[in-house]
């Protein structure tokens, strides 16, 4: 093995472990560039409230959960965004929902600044801080967002979650989103590390068995690894 790829192992093995000098290396790397910095500075500054820290997103990202939640609920007057990113949601968002007031959430001030920008010419949308998500929406994404370095848990193959995305912070972000759904609502989720109907906030929902499945790895209110591999994207408030 050349020494490239033998230094390309102990990385990845070093990351299972979670080793310090990986660590070290990762927050260096973000160090790099604009986009790696604003999210350490997330990181930080929100260290409470943050729960996916990469900003990663694209356009047409879940076009089958889009397409679903328009046909159930195709006058949606108010949506929200939560985790919005850079904005390609919203833009994905307004071709199914032409006349709503779309309202995207984004914690990364660097992040909301690009989608601000993306979205300039789209009167009825708007990028906000989270603390600033006020009143009643028909429906509420939250995509990609509950969620803390899949592709790590992943690999490293995670077994308890409690000192890296504790159910309680999921627990409690749901039960907020679910407190701006207005009766009938639906709340879109997808990329979890949790169940939704695990939540405190399930007895308010019912789960839509007929969206686009949502896949695992998921994890308990133990913090403990389930068997569960799959589970609905999409709940209506009751
Ligand atoms: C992986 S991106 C997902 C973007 C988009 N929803 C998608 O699925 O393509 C996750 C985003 O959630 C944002 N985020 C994390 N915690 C947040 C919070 N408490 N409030 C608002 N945004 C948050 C991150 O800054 C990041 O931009």
């Amino acid at each position: 093995m050349d020494f490239g790829a033998q230094l390309r192992s102990a990385i990845k093995a070093g990351r299972k472990r979670r080793a310090a000098w990986v660590r070290l290396l990762d927050t260096t790397r973000l160090f790099r560039t604009g986009e790696g910095r604003a999210r350490l500075c997330t990181r930080l500054v929100h260290r409470q409230r943050v729960h996916q820290t990469a900003p990663d997103t694209w356009e047409e990202r879940y076009p089958e959960l889009f397409d679903r939640a328009a046909q159930l609920m195709p006058n949606a007057r108010r949506i929200l965004s939560f985790g919005c990113s850079t904005g390609e949601e919203l833009i994905s968002l307004r071709r199914r929902f032409g006349a709503a007031e779309i309202i995207g959430a984004e914690i990364n001030s660097r992040s909301r600044r690009v989608a601000v920008r993306r979205l300039a010419s789209d009167l009825q949308a708007s990028v906000v801080k989270p603390t600033a998500v006020s009143g009643e929406f028909d429906v509420i994404f939250a995509l990609a967002v509950l969620q803390r370095g899949p592709h790590w848990v992943d690999e490293a193959g995670v077994d308890d979650l409690s000192a890296h995305y504790p159910f309680a912070k999921f627990d409690q972000m749901v039960r907020e989103l679910v407190g701006h759904l207005r009766a009938g609502g639906l709340l879109c989720t997808m990329h979890t590390h949790y169940l939704v109907e695990q939540s405190s906030a399930a007895p308010q929902l019912e789960s839509l068995s007929d969206s686009p499945p949502m896949c695992g790895p998921f994890f308990g209110p133990d913090n403990r690894r389930l068997a569960t591999q799959s589970a609905p994207s999409i709940y209506r408030k009751r």
